[in-house]
């Protein structure tokens, strides 16, 4: 089987680490790298919480890569109310062996771009100042992009404004060269995350599992529900960035359509996407993306379940080799 060759772009983050865990268990994908940006935490919170999953997992080979520390205009604005003071709080796991790979982002990934035989998959589930950044910087090399998964945006809710999603509002002008950037982008925004829930009720599916890595995801659910579920009222803990990554494996889990989507930069409106989902009188041939709004969560949860158990699998052959 051909695999995906694959970048992710992260700002781990609970939900990022799920989508990590997603993309480390599946022979679907050639993993050539994470990369980090600030969002969640600093970038030095991000880039520490990337090397963690990879040691539980024993999958140290895999390079983080950090980025950019800051978005384009301003200073990073990180999310300590959801994902608390580590940017993965909750989990105990030890200090990682590993140190970062000594590169930069932007470099890394056209490195990769331009060394890879087929063309390159971006997944992007932070702010998009690292994927920006490398489209800006490496124009020629956008050919050699197939699409870019993002977890951004949403057109019912924000969750910054009013209007605005996090990676969005966080950096707006980097989201802005993204959807502008002719490269097919696929939309997971709020719409779609936050029918992406694991409920309170299915929490214990993870607890009541053997194995460090069922545990690290009852963890994170723990501390992901004081936000999600304590204070924001959400029936469970949404897996916003794992969309992007388990649309890879299985894109008939979800629902969608081709449209023009751009961002606002302005005024009160600054970080917000806006989609044509007209019905009728949409101009086809300004289509720049694909944006989904619903899920199929029974077929997601059994994904998500199911990479845990493949990841705890492999570690267990590892302990044993
Ligand atoms: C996005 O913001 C972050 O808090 C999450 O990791 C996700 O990427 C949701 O708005
Ligand atoms: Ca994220």
């Amino acid at each position: 089987m051909n695999k995906t060759p694959i970048i992710i772009d992260c700002d781990p983050g609970h939900d990022d680490a799920i989508a990590l865990l997603i993309a480390l268990a599946s022979d679907k994908f050639d993993l050539r790298g994470i990369t980090t940006v600030a969002g969640n935490q600093t970038l030095a919170k991000t880039t520490l919480n990337a090397l963690k999953v990879l040691e539980l997992c024993k999958r140290t080979e895999v390079k983080v890569v950090p980025g950019r520390s800051n978005p384009f205009m301003k200073e990073v604005i990180v999310a300590k109310d959801v994902h608390g003071e580590s940017g993965m709080d909750g989990p105990v796991l030890p200090t990682p062996t590993t140190k970062p790979y000594p590169m930069f982002a932007a470099e890394f990934i056209a490195d990769e771009v331009e060394k890879c035989p087929t063309k390159m998959t971006l997944v992007a589930v932070g702010p998009f100042t690292n994927i920006a950044t490398f489209l800006l910087a490496y124009p020629h090399l956008h050919s050699k992009i197939e699409k870019i998964h993002v977890m951004g945006g949403g057109i019912y809710e924000g969750n910054r404004t009013y209007l605005a999603e996090f990676n969005v509002w966080n950096d707006p002008e980097a989201a802005k060269v993204v959807t502008n950037s002719k490269i097919p982008v696929h939309f997971f925004g709020l719409d779609v995350t936050h029918r992406a829930v694991i409920l309170k009720e299915e929490f214990e599916i993870f607890r009541n599992e053997k194995g460090p890595v069922f545990q690290f995801v009852a963890d994170l659910l723990d501390f992901f529900a004081i936000c999600y579920i304590g204070e924001r009222g959400l029936p469970g803990c949404p897996m916003h960035d794992s969309c992007a990554v388990a649309s890879l494996i299985d894109l008939s889990m979800f629902v969608g359509e081709e449209a023009f989507i751009d961002v606002e930069l302005d005024g009160k409106t600054r970080g917000a996407c806006v989609v044509d989902l007209r019905p009728v009188g949409r101009r086809v041939d300004a289509n720049n993306g694909f944006f989904y709004y619903d899920v199929d969560r029974p077929r997601f949860l059994q994904l998500i379940i199911d990479s845990c158990r493949r990841l705890e699998s492999d570690i267990k052959a590892k302990e044993q080799a």
